[in-house]
């Protein structure tokens, strides 16, 4: 089914499902492939880090059969239009290692958020901002967008130095701009604006 989204300046998006894309985004080591069955390992551990099920719909400490309802639920957002859900992986061997995913909520206004999280045994080698660079070289093949933005708590510091790799900009304090952990909380907004315009 689809539905169309009324943008600025009068122009429509007709927000069909969408489709990944026919070559897997990727950069230096890693690449952004569609999640599989024996992604659940990894989700597993990623299930433990306190902060993930805060801000996303996996469960904390979760089983193999929550990891699996998880990997349902991102392919329902590419069929409903709402973003693209990838899994970050070992370019080499495949191996997951954590997730990426555009949000393409604010899209009639030209902007999509961006949020991404590495498995905790994977941590330490600039995962997340590898990633993220190929996710945003690859959300300049979506018509309309003009900005990937991306808000991230103040004490996130790892978060902050990934979007500051990968080219992202600080733009400002938003205070108490969500709730998070049953807590209003500020968020630091970083951006990163389409090439060449
Ligand atoms: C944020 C996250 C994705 C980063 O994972 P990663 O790619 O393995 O990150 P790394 O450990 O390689 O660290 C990335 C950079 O941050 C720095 N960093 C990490 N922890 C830090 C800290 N506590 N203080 C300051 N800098 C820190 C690292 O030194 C590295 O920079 P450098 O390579 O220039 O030295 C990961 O911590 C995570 O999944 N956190 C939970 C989910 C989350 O917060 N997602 C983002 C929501 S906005």
């Amino acid at each position: 089914m689809e539905s169309r989204v009324a943008g600025a300046g009068g122009q429509d998006w007709w927000m069909l499902p969408l489709e990944l894309p026919a070559t897997a985004p990727s950069y230096r080591s890693v690449v952004l492939r569609p999640f599989e069955p024996r992604d659940v390992g990894m989700l597993l551990d990623l299930s433990t880090d306190p902060y993930v099920p805060k801000i996303g719909t996996l469960p904390a400490h979760t089983d193999e059969a929550g990891a699996l309802a998880y990997l349902d639920r991102q392919a329902d957002r590419l069929v409903n239009g709402a973003g693209y859900s990838f899994c970050v992986a070992d370019k080499e061997t495949g191996e997951a290692l954590g997730t990426a995913g555009l949000n393409l909520g604010p899209i009639a206004a030209g902007r999509a958020s961006a949020g991404y999280s590495v498995a905790p045994r994977a941590r330490g080698r600039r995962v997340a901002a590898q990633a993220l660079t190929a996710l945003t070289g690859f959300a300049w093949t979506v018509p309309g967008l003009h900005r990937v933005e991306l808000y991230i708590e103040p004490w996130n510091l790892a978060s902050a130095r990934t979007a500051e790799i990968a080219g992202y900009q600080r733009e400002g304090l938003l205070r108490r701009h969500q709730e998070i952990g049953g807590a209003r909380v500020d968020m630091v907004l970083y951006a990163t604006l389409r090439p060449g315009r």
